[in-house]
């Protein structure tokens, strides 16, 4: 019998998902175990697991390379794929949120730049707003863009919060929670 291919998330939400999928009765000790090793036969049952980005995870799901995605819902809203949402598994919580150092007036009349690692989410949450902004795309550590004058604001995800706070910025306003979610290619 062909195994059922699932993509996990590397990462910030690996481990609640291998707790998750533990939950669930599914052995997880060669995943636990993993070392660099990133394609797993599980030994236990008819599964078999692959360890991407998260990006990556949409698009094996998309070609019907895996059967089955983990996926945070940052990244769905990002993309412009549309695979079938099937569960919010509930984990892995977070907000998009708009920081920045404290002294930012966010009802300034002068055109924004905002640095992230989202920029169609951005755009359209702004958009939404009615506020015309330029956007800056970063690739990671967004939180020194104000920090160092490159922009005025940032759209970027927030967990606990240590981030920010480490930095000295602080959240203006919470554009909309994320979590974890499983999905399927539409087909
Ligand atoms: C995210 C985000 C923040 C941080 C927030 O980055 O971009 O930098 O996590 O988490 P916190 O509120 O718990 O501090 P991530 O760790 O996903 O890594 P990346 O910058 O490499 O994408």
């Amino acid at each position: 019998m062909a195994k059922l291919k699932i993509a996990l998330t590397k990462g910030r939400i690996e481990q609640s998902t291998i707790q998750l999928l533990e939950e669930i009765g599914i052995n997880c000790d060669f995943l636990r175990n993993k070392k660099r090793k990133l394609v797993f036969q599980s030994p236990y049952d008819d599964y078999e697991f692959i360890l991407v980005k998260a990006v990556d995870v949409l698009t094996y799901v998309q070609q019907g390379v895996a059967d089955i995605g983990i996926v945070g819902s940052d990244v769905l809203y990002e993309d412009e794929r549309e695979p079938y949402e099937m569960l919010d598994l509930e984990i892995g919580r977070c907000q998009f949120c708009i920081a920045s150092t404290p002294n930012y007036n966010p009802f300034d009349y002068r055109r924004k730049i905002v640095a992230t690692k989202y920029p169609r989410t951005a755009a359209r949450y702004f958009q939404e707003k009615g506020e015309d902004i330029e956007i800056i795309k970063i690739e990671g550590s967004v939180e020194i863009a104000p920090l160092l004058g490159l922009a005025d604001a940032i759209v970027d995800i927030v967990e606990t919060g240590d981030t920010l706070r480490e930095n000295g910025l602080v959240i203006f306003e919470k554009m909309m929670p994320i979590s974890t979610r499983l999905i399927v290619n539409p087909a």
